[in-house]
């Protein structure tokens, strides 16, 4: 499959203080690829570097050092920028326009004509999951969510090749969360490449084919999230937690107390939390659930593979 992103070697400085100038080196050295039709995961703590990356392929700031191709061509090749779409980490508009206005004025700067660009508008507005009735309202009286909702549909006016999302999630209601979700998988159905940062891992690991971390402005990690649950599944780090909903939580506990595998219950309001060590066990602790006549709440991993990953590549002392 052939590379339509391809970084290499990319590295930014930034230049910071007033009085006594120096640089911070926000990006080092960064090389990676992303394959056509792939959702890419960049991930990565607070101030990893991120932002910096997608603005340094955005050509909205200029590199120190390196380069980067996507679709084949130079980041510096304009014409290649009509067939890529971005939405930036805090989408800023003009908040005096509609959402509406805005979404027609950028299909406008793509060459679409008056009727096709209603048509264009309206279509994008209701795939991000827009309630008509906010359409012809002004920006400014817009919540986060809703401004994220119009910056996704800016972000896909062109029908773009490949999408780059900075944190499209953040600002989601759980509803909200999950339209986004289907949107990225809709995109990656049509064969759109998708180059995702997210901080929700469990949106990543749904989503994703492969993921990095980055680490104070390093790759600390990159594989595929098949990679990544074959690890997660040779360790022993496969807890449980199953949570149940149950009058007297004391009877469960009772209960639970006569099996063989080693667990924890801790009552909660309303039921108990139940941690296994070993995921096996699942199937003999619901059947006390069940017995006992509790209401099985969730069955959940503690700590995913993926989690696992980030919290060892974001923590780990800064390789020499
Ligand atoms: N304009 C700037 N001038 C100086 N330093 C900057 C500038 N923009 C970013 N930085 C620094 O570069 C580093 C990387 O920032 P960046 O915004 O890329 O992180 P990020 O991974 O996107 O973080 P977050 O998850 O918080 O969005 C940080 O240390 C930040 O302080
Ligand atoms: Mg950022």
């Amino acid at each position: 499959m052939s590379s339509v992103i391809e970084i290499e070697n990319l590295t930014k400085d930034y230049e910071v203080g007033f009085w006594r100038k120096r640089r911070v080196r926000a990006l080092d050295n960064l090389t990676l690829t992303v394959a056509q039709g792939e959702v890419f995961g960049f991930l990565g703590a607070n101030g990893a570097g991120k932002t910096t990356t997608l603005k340094l392929l955005m050509r909205l700031i200029y590199p120190t050092a390196g380069c980067a191709r996507i679709l084949g061509r130079d980041i510096n090749d304009v014409s290649m920028h009509r067939r890529i779409g971005y939405l930036p980490e805090q989408p800023y508009f003009y908040d005096y326009l509609s959402a509406r206005e805005l979404v027609e004025y950028y299909a406008e700067l793509f060459g679409y004509k008056r009727a096709a660009r209603r048509q264009r508008a309206a279509e994008l507005l209701a795939r991000v999951g827009l309630e008509e009735a906010a359409w012809d309202k002004q920006l400014r009286r817009f919540s986060k969510g809703m401004l994220q909702r119009v910056g996704l549909a800016q972000a896909l006016v062109n029908d773009p090749e490949v999408v780059f999302l900075d944190e499209p999630m953040s600002g989601l209601d759980p509803l909200g969360r999950r339209e986004v979700r289907d949107l990225i998988a809709s995109l990656r159905a049509k064969g759109v490449t998708v180059f995702l940062c997210s901080h929700i891992l469990s949106d990543i690991e749904v989503l994703c084919d492969r993921v990095s971390v980055m680490r104070g402005g390093r790759l600390a990690y990159i594989g595929t999230i098949h990679a990544l649950r074959e690890t997660g599944a040779s360790s022993d780090s496969h807890r449980m937690e199953i949570t149940v909903a149950i009058a007297e939580a004391a009877s469960i506990e009772r209960n639970l107390s006569s099996l063989a595998p080693p667990l924890k219950v801790v009552a909660t309001p309303g039921g108990a939390r139940i941690e296994l060590t070993n995921e096996h066990d699942v199937m003999e602790v619901l059947a006390v659930v069940a017995r006992c006549g509790a209401r099985l709440v969730s069955v959940n991993p503690l700590g995913s593979s993926l989690e696992e990953i980030f919290v060892r590549e974001t923590k780990a002392e800064a390789r020499p």
